[in-house]
Formats: structure tokens, sequence, C-alpha cells
């Protein structure tokens, strides 16, 4: 099929290049020219694993990137993937699908095929409904019906985005009817997934949800592992025997110093944002988000014991990221903690395998460091805030610091003097 992706983006990027691998002819629009030519020459600027690779054996045959919209009415299907961040009052912003629906629906007016356009961009339940179909159709002239809509949710991790789109546990596709529901279905022909039809609401409400459910069982975990520590109990021991029963599963029930990243904090904020203005209280998501906001603080908390005072001594920060196998640090959970400990006069030493570049545009007044080993150095403290896998391989590094207090954030370490958030 020939489709078009609007917003070249790290949703648009993934799923321009995984609708080229599985088979389809795309047209990428991106207004940014240095990401057109990186793209067209093949050299995602973003890292994901295998999208390098796949972007290679497509640009420039069944995948093109450009600044305009020439393509769109050529193809059968116009995918939105423009950003929906997060507005000053909580709310989402939709500047972005106002304008994307402007150049779309400008683009489709002197054509006569039908036309789908798929909103994948994560909007609040009744975008598409209110604003997507009827600017469109505004912009194009075209009568309903001669263009379908739908909404395709993705449910992409970064890191494991590409394994994600190729081997998804389910594609929802909302439609408003039954003939754009069915163009979106062939798309994804050939990928060995349970496909979930819904109404065009249900679909941008499923991923809301989603979002939300995952964010409360982080924020669950969390609040057990503070409950755990107080009593001297392995949470992670505990959510072991709690996530076996099928009825809650194992996954996701981590705890830390809480969730970040571009969507989880967002997306909830935008439901909660959501249920107020529908007169709903929203008692448990808001709970989900005070708790995310108190946990790094935890961190700052049991060094406090260890180190009363900690103005001018030097702690050892490793991660950065919001997550591993990610230089994000987007509503990274290191940010407030790294805030407080600056606020109390303590000189930070960073050290993320990735991130060390992004976090230096937003904090640029603490030292960052080319190596564990480096911020461990005459360190009086070190946290581990990102769950990177290589800090479980730290060891004899510890021994470079001037005193011993390690606290792990994430359980990562191995070492067994480390004490934990919340174990
Ligand atoms: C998330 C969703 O998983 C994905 O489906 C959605 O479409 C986009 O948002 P992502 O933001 O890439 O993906 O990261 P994810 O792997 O979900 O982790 C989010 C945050 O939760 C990270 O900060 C991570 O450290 C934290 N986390 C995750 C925990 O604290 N405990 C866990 O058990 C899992």
């Amino acid at each position: 099929m020939r489709i078009s992706v609007i917003g070249g983006g790290y949703v648009g990027l993934v799923s321009s290049i995984c609708f080229a691998e599985l088979g389809h002819l795309v047209s990428l629009v991106e207004i940014d020219p240095e990401k057109v030519e990186s793209i067209n020459l093949g050299k995602p600027l973003i890292y994901e694993k295998g999208l390098k690779q796949l972007l290679s054996i497509h640009a420039g045959r069944n995948l093109h990137a450009r600044q305009n919209y020439d393509a769109i009415p050529a193809s059968d299907l116009s995918f939105i993937c423009v950003g929906t961040p997060q507005g000053d009052d909580g709310y989402a912003d939709l500047s972005m699908i106002r304008s994307a629906c402007r150049s779309l629906g400008q683009s489709l007016k002197d054509n006569d095929d039908y036309h789908v356009v798929v909103v994948k961009s994560t909007v609040p339940p009744g975008t598409t409904e209110d604003l997507v179909m009827p600017s469109i159709l505004e912009y194009s002239g075209r009568e309903p019906g001669e263009i379908g809509f739908a909404i395709n949710p993705e449910f992409l991790r970064e890191g494991l985005a590409v394994q994600d789109f190729m081997n998804p546990d389910r594609i929802v596709i909302g439609s408003n009817e039954k003939r754009p529901g069915d163009l979106v279905e062939s798309v994804y022909h050939g990928l060995a997934a349970p496909i979930i039809r819904t109404g065009l609401k249900s679909a941008e409400m499923i991923k809301y949800a989603s979002n939300a459910f995952l964010a409360t069982k982080i924020s669950f975990s969390n609040e057990i592992g503070n409950v755990c520590k107080r009593l001297g109990i392995d949470v992670y021991e505990v959510m072991k025997g709690v996530g076996l029963d099928h009825r809650i599963n194992p996954y996701f029930l981590n705890a830390g110093i809480g969730f970040g990243g571009s969507c989880f904090p967002k997306d909830v904020s935008a439901l909660i944002h959501l249920a107020d203005r529908v007169g709903v209280t929203p008692v448990l998501l808001r709970s989900v988000m005070d708790v995310n906001e108190q946990q790094p603080l935890k961190i700052v908390e049991i060094l406090l014991k260890s180190v009363k005072d900690i103005k001018g001594k030097r702690v050892a920060v490793l991660g950065l990221a919001f997550k591993n196998d990610t230089d994000d640090v987007r509503e990274s959970r290191a940010i407030p903690v790294i805030k407080e400990l600056v606020g109390r006069g303590a000189l930070v030493a960073a050290y993320d395998p990735k991130a060390n570049a992004s976090m230096r545009e937003i904090l640029p007044e603490i030292e960052y460091c080319k190596s564990a080993s480096q911020a461990l150095t005459d360190a009086d403290a070190c946290l581990v805030l990102t769950e990177w896998p290589e800090f479980g391989d730290l060891n004899k590094e510890f021994e470079l610091m001037r005193s011993r207090v390690i606290i792990d954030g994430r359980r990562v370490l191995s070492c067994r003097d480390a004490e934990g958030i919340c174990w």
C-alpha cells in the first residue's frame, strides 16, 4: 500500500521504517530539513535498537522523506504522528495536530480518490471526531465518506520500539466506519497479533488507560516498597510473589525511584485533566502522580541518614536517562534528585553511558564524568538512578570512593552493601 506518515519524530520514524519493512511504499513528511536529509541518507538521528539497519535497507527504495505534502494525494492512507506534548495547563497540547490537519486537508483538495486519515499520536478521547474530522473535511472541501478516519495508537517502548512494532501484544484500530478500519487492518497484514476494532473514542481511551494502568502498577509497587523498607522486607521478593498471579502478571512491578519519559507523566496528567473536565475526581490517578513526585526524593532522605550534612560533599550520580538503553532524559527522575542535591550544596559528579549530553542541556551546573570510575573517585556517596545493566558489573570501582555509602534506586547493583530505596 502507499502510506504517508506526517511527523518524523520518534513514533513517525519508527512507524515509517517498520511500514516499509512490512512491504509498503512509505512517504514521510517532516518539516526539519536535517531530519529529512538524515533519513534519506539512511542515518537516523535517534538511537533505537535495529532502526539504523532497517533504515539502511529501505531509505531511497520504499521509504522517502520529504519536507512537503506532495506525496499525500497519491497515498491510500496518511498516519498523523506529530507530538502532543503536555500544555501549560497539564492537558495535551494539540497545536501540532491542528497544523498537520490543515496541511493534510489542503493537500487532499484536488483529489477524488478515497483516502484514510489515521491518527497515531496520543490524543484525548474525542479529538479525532471533534477536531481532526471537521478540520480535514473543511480544508479539503471533501464530503464525509470520501475520506475515512481511524485511530491506531502506538504502544512502543523507547529502546525496544522496532521489536514492539513488529511483535505487538495487540493492534488497536478505532474507526468511524468499517471501510477505513479494514484498510488500516490490511496495513498490518502478516503480523501475528490480535486486532481490536473499536469506535474512535474507545481507541483513543485505550492508549490513555493503558499508560495510566502501567504507571499505576509502578506507583503501587513503590508504595508497597516504601512500607516494606520500614518493615525490613524485600519488595522484590514480595512483588515476585504478587506478580505470579496470572490476574496480575510479573511485569512493570519494579519498585525504584519512579517513572519518567515522554509518555507516562504526560498521559496520566492529561487523563487527570480530562477527568476533571467531565466532572470526575480522579483520586487514584492523582495518587499515582503524587507517589511518583515523592519517590525520587526518598533516595535523598536515605542518603541524609548516612551523610548528615551533604554541603560540599561529592555525590556520584550513576544514571541520568529516564530508563536504560536511551539518551532521553525527559521527565527523568534523576532531575528532581540532582536538583535536591544541588539545592543542599552537594557537589554532583554524574555519569550516564548515553545521556550525559542531553542532561547537560537541562542541568549544566554539575560535573559530567566519562565513566562510573571517574564519578566514584573520592565520592562521599553514590546514588544509582537508572537501570543500566552495566552498573550491575560495578564492584572494585566502589573502592575509589572516599566513603562507601551506596544507594541503589533501581535494584541493579550486585555489590552486597548497597542500600535499596525500597528494600
Ligand atoms: C511507555 C509505554 O511502555 C509504551 O507502551 C508507550 O506507548 C510509551 O510509554 P517508555 O516511556 O519508552 O514506554 O518507557 P517504559 O519502558 O514504559 O518505562 C517508563 C518508566 O517507568 C521508566 O522511567 C522506567 O524506569 C519506569 N519503570 C518501568 C519502573 O519504574 N518500573 C517498572 O517496573 C517499569
